[in-house]
């Protein structure tokens, strides 16, 4: 099975980006094994913190680079991702030389009740995910204007072009997952 390392850039329990992301790996099924990264347990980035670092951090970088590929759910705060995954992706990227993120195939989602759909955020998470040589999949785009009742409690999904969408995306991940392996060999 492959092994999608997630950071969902909300925690809070009613968030439309968990559940979105939830909905995404049970769409999946056995293709994906889904390892959410717990974002919301990390200290704020100190390198004084490198000297003895925190269980969090060490499971964060572990995560990743026990990975297949990478997959980002975020929201828009103010026409960016929240601090919070920008805190995370960070974290990954350190200590010099020892970056988790080089080479990983990643994806990135994004829902908004608002008619953006996440696509300021995800320009700004593409920006910062090249200079760390994340190997990011380019197309199909996912900017999705949710409502939140568009994934129900038991995640079904009652929009067939949603439902549609998000199976193409799944598609071309792991088709993009592939390619990149056999580039790297
Ligand atoms: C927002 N929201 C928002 N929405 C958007 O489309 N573009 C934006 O720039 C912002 N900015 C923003 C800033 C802050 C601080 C908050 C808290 C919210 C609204 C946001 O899309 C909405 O609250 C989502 O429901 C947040 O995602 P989760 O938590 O539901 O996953």
């Amino acid at each position: 099975m492959t092994a999608i390392a997630v950071f969902v850039g909300s925690i809070r329990k009613q968030s439309i980006n968990q559940r979105l992301a939830r909905a995404v790996e049970a769409l999946a099924g056995k293709r994906f094994e889904f390892s959410y990264v717990d974002i919301g347990g990390l200290p704020h980035y100190n390198e004084d913190l490198w000297s003895d670092p925190p269980e969090s951090v060490q499971t964060l970088k572990r995560t990743i680079e026990a990975s297949d590929g990478v997959l980002f759910v975020t929201p828009e705060y103010n026409r960016s991702i929240p601090g919070i995954l920008k805190n995370a992706i960070d974290w990954g990227s350190r200590p010099t030389g020892k970056s988790s993120w080089i080479g990983k195939p990643s994806a990135i989602m994004g829902a908004s009740p608002g008619a953006v759909g996440t696509a300021v955020a995800q320009s700004h998470l593409r920006n910062t995910l090249l200079v760390l040589d994340v190997v990011l999949m380019g197309q199909p785009e996912a900017y999705l204007q949710l409502k939140p009742d568009a994934i129900a409690d038991d995640l079904t999904i009652a929009d067939d072009h949603l439902r549609i969408l998000l199976e193409r995306q799944l598609d071309a991940f792991e088709a993009w997952i592939g390619r990149v392996r056999r580039w790297h060999g």
